[in-house]
């Protein structure tokens, strides 16, 4: 069995996977980290030489690979993933996928402190922030809308969040 999770970036898909993954007895496989191992270059760097159309392509064919190959895994997906050609679904297809939904007031205050690592949002003024992260999200939304499951996670915990996941998946 393989469980996605998707959601804006600084949602906490890696932290939250992570306890997941340990609950279960699953691997933990951070799906930027797989491109980045697999293509023995940064995401940075991968947007620097190719830009964000070439880093699209490498992300599908590593979304099919991944899918294809893995088992008992939670994959933290990159949080563009779903919002490119149909990777929504493929993923919907082969996991059982998880939108960690969060606003974005809350998702500015967790991001402004780690932008630089973050080519989409590197450059953008810390005042626009949320209104930037506001418009990106609006545009992203229909396809994370589209996860099997959504969770709120809002003021919750991350063992909280990691046991509704599976009290989620229990009752299906
Ligand atoms: C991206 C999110 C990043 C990474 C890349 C693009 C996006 O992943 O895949 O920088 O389009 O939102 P995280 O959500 O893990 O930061």
């Amino acid at each position: 069995m393989l469980i996605s999770l998707i959601g804006y970036m600084g949602s906490g898909k890696s932290t939250i996977g992570k306890e997941l993954a340990e609950k279960l007895n699953f691997k933990f496989i951070d799906f930027d980290k797989y491109i980045e191992n697999s293509e023995n270059k940064t995401i940075v760097e991968i947007f620097k030489n190719g830009g964000e159309i070439k880093f699209r392509k490498i992300e599908r064919n590593y979304l099919l690979k991944i899918l294809g190959e893995e088992t008992n895994s939670v994959i933290a997906m990159g949080g563009g993933t779903p919002v490119y050609y149909d990777n929504i679904e493929k993923i919907n297809q082969y996991s059982a996928s998880f939108y960690l939904r969060m606003t974005p007031t809350e998702l500015y205050k967790r991001l402004l402190k780690e932008k630089n690592k973050r080519p989409l949002i590197a450059r953008i003024e810390n005042e626009n922030l949320t209104e930037f992260i506001g418009k990106h999200l609006f545009e992203r939304r229909n396809y994370y809308e589209k996860s099997k499951f959504k969770i709120d996670i809002k003021n919750k915990n991350v063992k909280q969040i990691s046991e509704e996941i599976i009290q989620n998946l229990q009752r299906t």
